[in-house]
C-alpha cells in the first residue's frame, strides 16, 4: 500500500467510526461562502481536528470541518474551512480532505473559492464557473511516489472540470437568472496578493481569476476519478486594475454581500445534477 493511501486509510478510519454517511457530492467552501453550510440538513459533523493525521486549517473565515448531510434532496459533505499551501502545510495534506470526500464515497466534487477577477470585463460580486484552470505557479499535489490506489502515475488533465456538470451549472444559472461568467482560474501560492505586473502577465496567458487554492484539489480529484465542478466568487478585481490596494477584509465582504446569490445558485446546481 502506497504510504500517501495508509494514511488516508488512518483518516477515513477515524470519521467510519463517528458516521457511516456516505455522500454523493463533496462540496468545498470558499473564502466567506461558509454560511452554505447553514443550508444543509445535517446529520452529523466532524472538527478537521478529531480527525486522525488531519491538517487542521488556521486562516479568519475558515473553520475546519466535515458536515454531513442533506442539501436539495443529495447525500453531500461539505468541508468548510479548506487548509491552504500558504499555510504551511505540504500539497499532499493540502488535498487530504478531497481525497477523503472521495474515499468517503463521493463522485463528484464542486470547489469554490473567492478569487481576484483578472477578465476587465468581470466585477466585484460576479460568479465564475470555472472551466479551466493553470497550475504552472504551484506545486503539483501528484509529486512523489504515485498513490496507484487512487489513480494513474501520469493522469490526463484534458478536461479537468466536467463538461456535463459546467452545463448543468449554466442550467443552474438561467433557473435562479443569474448571469454566471466563466474563465479559467489560475492559482498562486499566496498569501501575498500578486503584483499588478503578476496580474498583466496572467491575463496574457490566459487567466480570468486568481486565487490561493482549489487547482491543486481538481487535480488531486480528477486524479481519483471524480468528476470535479469549480465556481469563483470575484471578490475583488485584481492588483493594478483600480487605483487601490487589496486586504482580506474585502474579499470577505464582497462574498458575504454575494452569499445568497452564490448558496441560491448552489442549491440548485445540487438539486439538478445526477
Ligand atoms: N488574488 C489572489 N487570491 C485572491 C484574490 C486575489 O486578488 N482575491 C481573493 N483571493
Amino acid at each position: 500500500m502506497s504510504s500517501t493511501y495508509e494514511k488516508l486509510q488512518k483518516s477515513l478510519a477515524s470519521i467510519r467510526k463517528v458516521t457511516d454517511f456516505k455522500p454523493e457530492i463533496g462540496i468545498t467552501l470558499g473564502s466567506g461562502l461558509g454560511g452554505l453550510a447553514e443550508k444543509i440538513d445535517k446529520v452529523c459533523e466532524i472538527s478537521y481536528k478529531d480527525i486522525e493525521g488531519f491538517p487542521v486549517s488556521t486562516v479568519s473565515g475558515h473553520d475546519g470541518r466535515f458536515i454531513f448531510g442533506t442539501l436539495s434532496g443529495k447525500r453531500v459533505v461539505v468541508m468548510s474551512g479548506r487548509v491552504h499551501f500558504y499555510e504551511g502545510y505540504r500539497m499532499e495534506e493540502v488535498v487530504t480532505p478531497v481525497r477523503i470526500m472521495g474515499l468517503l464515497g463521493a463522485k463528484t466534487v464542486l470547489l469554490t473559492n473567492a478569487a481576484g477577477g483578472i477578465n476587465l470585463d468581470f466585477k466585484p460580486g460576479d460568479l465564475m464557473m470555472i472551466t479551466d484552470h493553470i497550475s504552472l505557479f504551484v506545486q503539483n499535489p501528484l509529486l512523489g511516489q504515485n498513490a496507484d490506489e487512487l489513480g494513474p502515475r501520469f493522469p490526463d488533465m484534458s478536461t479537468v472540470y466536467d463538461r456535463r456538470l459546467q452545463e448543468k451549472i449554466r442550467q443552474a444559472a438561467a433557473a435562479t437568472g443569474f448571469d454566471i461568467k466563466e474563465g479559467v482560474y489560475v492559482q498562486l501560492t499566496g498569501p501575498s496578493y500578486e503584483t499588478p505586473a503578476e496580474i498583466r502577465m496572467l491575463r496574457k496567458i490566459g487567466a480570468d481569476a486568481a486565487g490561493m487554492s482549489t487547482v491543486v484539489e481538481a487535480i488531486a480529484a480528477n486524479h481519483m476519478g471524480l468528476r470535479v465542478a469549480g465556481i469563483s466568487c470575484i471578490t475583488n478585481m485584481a492588483a493594478g486594475i483600480l487605483d487601490q490596494p487589496l486586504n482580506h477584509e474585502e474579499v470577505k465582504a464582497t462574498a458575504d454581500m454575494v452569499k445568497e446569490k452564490f448558496e441560491e445558485l448552489v442549491m440548485e446546481f445540487i438539486k439538478i445534477i445526477e
